[in-house]
């Protein structure tokens, strides 16, 4: 079973599980596919995180391929290029300067390498062919390229520094019909070459060489040494922890995921939250929101990578503090933002997921992105290969919220080789030691919330997957203060969240989830209808 965001990569590694290959393999096939299918969501040029689960020993597989900030990054470039070209566009989310060092090619190749059971080549197979002949595209597709032409309208000189995108997928402005076919000869050739020559040729080859070129003539910082050094991370460990009967494997810094999970969870498990869902559903909410944002508020300050800074992972993941936030918070009124999280820590203390289970029970989940609609526009035109602008996840300047909103701590801020805080949350539940639930997915900070609720609605509310996918959805991030909802909730619920001081926003957005549930051995797969994936199986 295979569940992602697009259903001609949910194919693929369907198609490799049949050939006899595992959930690796088909991982590696799906994530490949999805770099020509998804271009708007992620892609080679980009970076994620994978968690997996071997019932042989059962064994937990974390490998962190994030990108990583180039050796020239100084904490107040940002700060000085808006100094010096004010008015151009945000340099951290758009152009040459916006570009991490890619981890994706490296990271699928090392986990084939250790956990797989085919070749590189194999597992390009399906996405050359979809490259080359190409595919229908679909209405996410399409939106993603309205967002993306309204930035070059609004910034007529990225036309020229990122032109690849606007030629390709923009196509000048006459964009693509639905169902019409998206070809991408120069991607293709691009995946032939790695399929012919190994994932080396990335990042010591003609790959490298070209993309340092092409980023250093628009004025970006990369460098021949910054692709040379790149290293996937397999020594992170997860952060595992229990709710109720569950035990939550989840992904460690750089990604925030696993520890806004964990923090939730475990306010949430000092109340009798079935029950009070059933009898009192705003009540339930009111808790969740106020779980969130002491979640969040703990992300801002203390969360970054763990190679620059300790991280309190113990102190924020520990039952004793859930329990005491929990005891603090008022059943009646939300506090004063500045109350939420730990102010003081003691000293000892946007993107694309699947889910794939095969069958000798391996459970693969990851989530990979180029951070928002096709990254940083830049792209390297003669191999199709759009570049991520993950530096946009940093706090790029003091006291500036990023694209998400988010405002964080010099903890994340920009700093040579640092990788930048992430939300993607690849998550594996387990009860009775065996894994029941799989999920994850895109939307930048909302993915953590997204995971959140379709959980707890499986677990806590024994909703069935699909329609624990698709009940409204309910976000708030510390700052802004403010609760969103993905579509109109239940009146009785902005009622009593309102009336407990809670302020509503009108914006309507939530995250894209993939989920395996497994039950009694059969395999359920579940697609989030908002982005129009669709799970395939046997
Ligand atoms: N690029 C979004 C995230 O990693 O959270």
């Amino acid at each position: 079973m295979v569940a992602s965001d697009s259903e001609f990569a949910s194919r693929a590694g369907l198609e490799i599980l049949r050939q006899g290959g595992n959930a690796f393999d088909a991982a590696a096939a799906v994530s490949f596919a999805l770099a020509v299918t998804r271009p708007q969501s992620t892609g080679i040029g980009g970076g994620g995180f994978l968690i997996a689960w071997k019932p042989a020993g059962e064994e937990i597989v974390v490998s962190d391929f994030r990108e990583s900030a180039p050796a020239a990054s100084t904490p107040l470039m940002y700060a000085q290029a808006v100094k010096r070209h004010p008015g151009t566009p945000t340099p951290s989310r758009y152009g040459a300067l916006a570009v991490a060092v890619p981890g994706i090619v490296a990271g699928r190749a090392e986990m084939l390498h250790s956990h797989g059971t085919m070749s590189l080549a194999e597992v390009l197979a399906p996405a050359i062919r979809l490259a080359r002949d190409g595919f229908p595209v679909d209405q996410h597709y399409i939106d993603a390229c309205v967002s993306a032409l309204e930035i070059y309208d609004q910034y007529p000189s990225l036309i020229e520094s990122c032109n690849y995108v606007y030629r390709t997928h923009i196509r000048s402005g006459i964009l693509r019909k639905q169902g019409e076919d998206l070809v991408q000869p120069e991607l293709a050739h691009l995946l032939e070459t790695l399929a012919a020559n190994g994932a080396s040729v990335f990042y010591k080859g003609p790959i490298a060489e070209a993309l340092v070129r092409a980023n250093n003539r628009h004025g970006g910082i990369l460098s021949k040494g910054d692709f040379a050094d790149y290293r996937v991370r397999n020594d992170r460990p997860p952060v595992v922890f229990s709710y109720r009967h569950h035990t939550v494997i989840a992904m460690p810094p750089p990604s925030s995921g696993g520890i806004c999970l964990a923090e939730t969870l475990n306010i949430l498990e000092s109340f009798d939250l079935p029950k009070i869902h059933a009898d009192k559903p705003a009540l339930a909410r009111h808790y969740f929101v106020e779980a969130m944002k002491h979640a969040f508020a703990d992300r801002a300050r203390w969360l970054g990578d763990p190679d620059f800074a300790p991280i309190p992972v113990g102190l924020l993941t520990a039952k004793g503090y859930g329990q005491q936030l929990a005891f603090d918070i008022d059943a009646d009124h939300c506090s004063d933002p500045e109350t939420y999280g730990a102010v003081q820590i003691p000293d000892d203390a946007g993107t694309s997921h699947f889910c794939i289970v095969d069958q000798w029970g391996n459970c693969v989940v990851s989530t990979e992105t180029v951070n928002t609609e096709f990254g940083s526009l830049f792209a390297v035109d003669e191999w199709g290969l759009i570049l991520n602008n993950e530096m946009d996840d940093f706090a790029a300047e003091a006291g500036v919220a990023n694209i998400y909103g988010l405002v964080q701590s010099k903890r994340n801020g920009v700093e040579a080789g640092k990788r930048p805080l992430s939300s993607m949350s690849p998550t594996i539940v387990l009860k009775d030691g065996k894994p029941v639930l799989l999920l994850g997915g895109s939307g930048g900070p909302r993915i953590i919330s997204s995971v959140l609720n379709v959980l707890l609605n499986v677990v806590d509310f024994g909703m069935p997957l699909q329609d624990a996918m698709t009940t409204p959805r309910i976000h708030h991030q510390w700052q802004p203060d403010q609760v969103f909802f993905d579509k109109a909730p239940p009146s009785n619920w902005t009622i009593g969240l309102t009336a407990r001081g809670h302020k509503l926003s009108e914006q309507c957005k939530t995250g894209i989830i993939q989920a395996i549930l497994i039950q009694n051995g059969e395999l359920t797969g579940a697609s989030d209808p908002r982005k129009g994936g669709r799970p395939a199986g046997d």
